[in-house]
């Protein structure tokens, strides 16, 4: 199979212009997986472009422009058309899903929608297809990141709710117009979607109760950390006396919550049922390169016929040996020039050391260190050299650590 896949694109803004660059990029590696080059065949905007044109030439429309009308319009115009429709318009689908959706079921094409809700992490597609055999009973998520990440510095500086509004805004956070982020309204809009999903039952986003955070005072905050408490604005929708309960409001947490670590910009959301227990996914929530992504996921699953077998791709090599830090633990002789000695190993085989400390005496005497990220190859050879030192009174052990730092 060849030819072409055409994409018309409506709307070019932060993320139809990050779609826009990402589909030119990559329409190669997609015709392998596709048998279909995609490519763009025209661009919508308020000064550009004309809907019918771009229509009438399309395979495939993503809606990139916001808000409900004309967006309503135009997808339903694609939809009738026979084209399938990628959309990361959380709105629209809150206010008008079970219409859009109705359309598409009748006329048999795909609407897909996965960076209207957590950017990229992946809870559409695996609340639809990977758990679609589990009963799910609660889905909790911190579904806007520019709350989270107000939330997170205030707990982490003190600052007021207004301080951290201003610093996400600078930061690129937050919109110049931040009032749906932070009355919790975005935030309800994506967990009326994920409850539509998850419970298999319409949810309109006039039926979600919704708190923001502007009302959070930094003392709030401090209480919370002694308690060892973090504050986030959790959605829930959950299964209550056989009905369904979707809300969003600031919540307290405690540490050992899978959503307590979640901190930044970031998203995550945790499915709950009998047959998983649990899944917590989480990552980038918005940003246009992010969301962009998810929508040419879309489009790329949209191009790829139904059960198709993984393509062949690339080829690509097998790293074995990677980059990580080490915790090395020594049983040392207590003696002077020990910790030269094994210093000196440590140089001449390039490792560098982050931190040291020398516990115990005698038969007890133990060096302990963390070395930088090094190839684990170069450091298994200082390992070796180490282990052959008369100063070692037993094999030395390392374990890797993780030393990303996320959010
Ligand atoms: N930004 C994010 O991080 C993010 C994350 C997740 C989901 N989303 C969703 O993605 C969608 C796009 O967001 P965005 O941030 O990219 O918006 P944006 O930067 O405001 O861009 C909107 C684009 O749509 C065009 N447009 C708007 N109304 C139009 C109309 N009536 N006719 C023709 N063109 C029109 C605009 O045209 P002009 O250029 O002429 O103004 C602009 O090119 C929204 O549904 C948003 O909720 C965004």
């Amino acid at each position: 199979m060849s030819g072409e896949f055409r994409v018309g694109l409506l709307g070019h803004g932060t993320v139809g212009a990050a779609f826009a660059g990402q589909l030119a990029l990559q329409a190669e590696r997609i015709e392998r997986i596709t048998g279909l080059r995609p490519e763009l065949c025209g661009v919508l905007t308020r000064s550009q472009g004309s809907f019918e044109e771009i229509l009438e030439r399309a395979n495939l429309i993503v809606e990139l422009m916001g808000g409900i009308e004309p967006a309503r319009e135009y997808v339903l115009r694609a939809i009738a058309a026979g084209c399938h429709v990628v959309t990361a318009n959380k709105q629209l689908l809150s206010q008008h899903g079970e219409e859009l959706w109705d359309a598409a079921r009748d006329a048999g094409v795909q609407l897909r929608f996965e960076g209207a809700v957590a950017g990229v992490v992946p809870v559409i597609r695996v609340i639809q297809e990977s758990l679609a055999g589990a009963r799910i009973d609660r889905v909790h998520g911190i579904v806007n990141g520019t709350t989270n990440f107000i939330l997170t510095e205030m707990a982490r500086t003190g600052a007021t709710f207004a301080e951290a509004l201003a610093d996400a805004q600078r930061l690129g956070y937050a919109e110049a117009d931040p009032s749906e982020d932070v009355n919790g309204r975005d935030a309800a809009a994506k967990m009326a979607i994920l409850a539509r999903l998850a419970f298999d039952t319409p949810v309109h986003l006039d039926q979600v109760r919704y708190e923001g955070i502007e009302q959070i005072q930094p003392d709030d905050l401090e209480y919370a950390r002694e308690l060892g408490l973090g504050l986030k604005l959790i959605g829930t929708a959950e299964r209550i006396n056989g009905g369904l309960s979707v809300r969003v409001h600031p919540a307290f947490l405690y540490p050992g919550h899978p959503l307590a670590s979640v901190n930044g910009p970031f998203n995550a959301v945790t499915v709950e049922s009998e047959e998983i227990t649990e899944i917590t996914m989480s990552g980038p929530g918005a940003g246009g390169t992010q969301t962009a992504s998810a929508v040419l996921g879309d489009v790329i699953s949209a191009m790829i016929p139904p059960a198709s077998v993984p393509p062949a791709g690339t080829v690509l090599e097998i790293v074995h040996d990677v980059i990580s830090a080490f915790y090395l633990h020594l049983e040392v002789a207590d003696e002077p020039g020990v910790l030269a000695q094994v210093a000196q190993v440590l140089a001449e085989k390039d490792v560098s050391v982050k931190s040291v400390v020398q516990k115990g005496l005698g038969a007890q005497a133990r060096l302990v260190m963390v070395v930088h990220p090094v190839l684990e190859s170069r450091f298994a050879a200082a390992m070796q050299a180490i282990s052959e030192l008369d100063v070692m009174r037993a094999p030395p052990r390392a374990i890797r650590v993780l030393e990303e730092q996320f959010g």
